[in-house]
């Protein structure tokens, strides 16, 4: 937990911003798995509450009424059998004190809270809710059914929250490097321990618990696959293959939950073969030119379409496109190889605040509506860059045989794209590589003291100490 001061200004900024009516901010309750004892499935706190109230415990609600300037930290206080199974916590009371909260209440004074504002014609205002508990608290507190909830949220709010979770404070990088080191210590150990015969559950597993050992947990569920053009292949037991490529795309979460992101793909074999490094190489110079000209006042939209417009006109040295570059990029025959876009806003969420919509996070009335073109609709962040914002990087190049068929079956794209030689990159597999990006006064600069290799000569120089 930051200093309660941090927590105190955050909400005296959300009650500036909103202006009026009552603030809630639903926390996370647990998630059990087969039956209501077995918290399998790790707590994780909500993470606009944990912006706003700091508090990791599970069943909490805060709320901020900005027109009486009163704030209430909710809550019941854990029962003696509690105690006996789960130890002694905090009580309610004290948990709102620490972190500058005047008021602390039981769950049961949520509804008239919500029913006396309601009845005094004032807004709650609430955040999209994206778990399905909630929304069930939300519908008995607000009468919302959950099908309608996500359209009743309060723009205001959202706005506010994005607004304020947008650029990272100093003490906020600090949070994200911790992150990065979780993460660099991840990323090497993959490294060192990818050889022909290991499963890719090994790995996987060897990474995570890395990131449950240094920091809380991963950023999200760990990507590592021979398998790199399945844009989120979980491990499985398949065994890795000499001459194969193991994509790995995992972070981990701090204490305080601030996050990072990084993929590498590597040959299992310990050295790259002509054909991958190719490709590769493509790859490196697509993700060193987004962080050469990513800095404050450029539309991250603009970057992102000029990563493709390099990655074409490498692809048409290979043979592999043709034909106009601005018109092939137009038309978004690029997105036969990347995909996706080049990168997403990162802090407390790995995607950030992806739950408050991406069409608000990562656009704005400029650069609202998104372009609605394969590829290009999954960019998460399109707008000008700010500093502080905290993006990632990372660009990739599939060859998805499932893709490459349906292109080509129904001619799409066919007079930028050499269909005989994508033929006969179906065994090929995917390639991305992945940092996140500070963005600073006049630049831009990677988060993280130590890279994690990803130029080919020096991904094959780590990876021979091991072997
Ligand atoms: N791991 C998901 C992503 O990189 O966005
Ligand atoms: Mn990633
Ligand atoms: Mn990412």
């Amino acid at each position: 937990m930051f200093s309660k001061d941090i927590y105190i200004q955050r909400r005296d900024t959300l009650k500036r911003l909103v202006g009026e009516g009552v603030i809630i901010l639903m926390g996370n309750n647990e998630s059990p798995c087969n039956y209501p004892n077995n918290g399998y499935y790790p707590f994780r706190q909500d993470s606009s509450f944990l912006y706003y109230f700091g508090q990791q415990r599970d069943g909490l609600v805060g709320v901020i009424d900005v027109d009486n300037n009163r704030e209430t930290l909710i809550g019941n206080d854990i029962d003696i059998e509690d105690i006996v199974w789960y130890g002694s916590v905090d009580s309610v009371a004290d948990m709102a004190s620490q972190v500058g909260v005047a008021n602390s209440a039981p769950m049961s004074a949520l509804k008239d809270i919500c029913d006396q504002a309601r009845a005094q014609g004032r807004t709650v205002h609430f955040l999209p809710p994206y778990r399905h508990d909630t929304m069930i608290q939300l519908m008995d507190l607000l009468g919302i059914h959950p099908s309608k909830q996500r359209e009743a949220a309060s723009h205001a709010l959202r706005m506010a929250v994005i607004t304020m979770r947008s650029a990272k404070t100093p003490l906020e990088i600090e949070e994200l490097e911790r992150a990065a080191a979780i993460g660099y210590r991840m990323h090497t150990t993959a490294m060192q321990i990818v050889k022909p015969g290991v499963t890719e559950k090994f790995v996987g597993g060897q990474v995570d618990g890395i990131a449950h050992s240094y920091g809380t947990q991963t950023s999200f569920p760990t990507i590592f696959s021979q398998h790199g053009e399945i844009m989120h292949g979980n491990p499985s037991m398949a065994v890795l293959e000499a001459g194969r490529l193991a994509l790995c795309d995992c972070g981990a979460e701090t204490m305080e939950h601030y996050c990072s992101d990084n993929t590498r793909t590597m040959p299992v074999s310990g050295k790259f073969t002509q054909r991958q490094l190719d490709i590769y190489n493509i790859v490196v110079e697509c993700h060193d030119h987004a962080l050469q000209i990513s800095r404050p006042g450029v539309k991250y939209m603009d970057v992102h379409m000029s990563v493709c417009r390099l990655m074409t006109e490498r692809l048409k040295e290979l043979g592999l496109m043709r034909g106009d570059v601005d018109e092939a990029v137009a038309a978004g025959a690029h997105a036969m190889f990347l995909p996706h876009g080049l990168g997403h806003m990162m802090g407390m969420d790995v995607h950030d605040m992806e739950g408050l919509d991406q069409i608000y996070v990562g656009f704005d009335e400029e650069t609202r509506p998104r372009l609605d073109q394969f590829g290009t609709n999954c960019l998460r962040m399109g707008r000008r860059l700010e500093e502080g914002f905290v993006v990632t990087d990372e660009p990739g190049i599939y060859f998805i045989p499932a893709l490459i068929d349906d292109w080509r079956a129904s001619g799409h794209c066919a007079e930028f794209l050499n269909f005989d030689l994508l033929e006969t990159y179906k065994d090929f597999g995917g390639i991305r590589i992945e940092d996140d990006i500070l963005i600073t006064a006049d630049g831009c600069r990677f988060l993280g003291k130590d890279r994690i290799p990803y130029h080919a000569a020096d991904v094959e120089a780590y990876m021979a100490q091991y072997r």
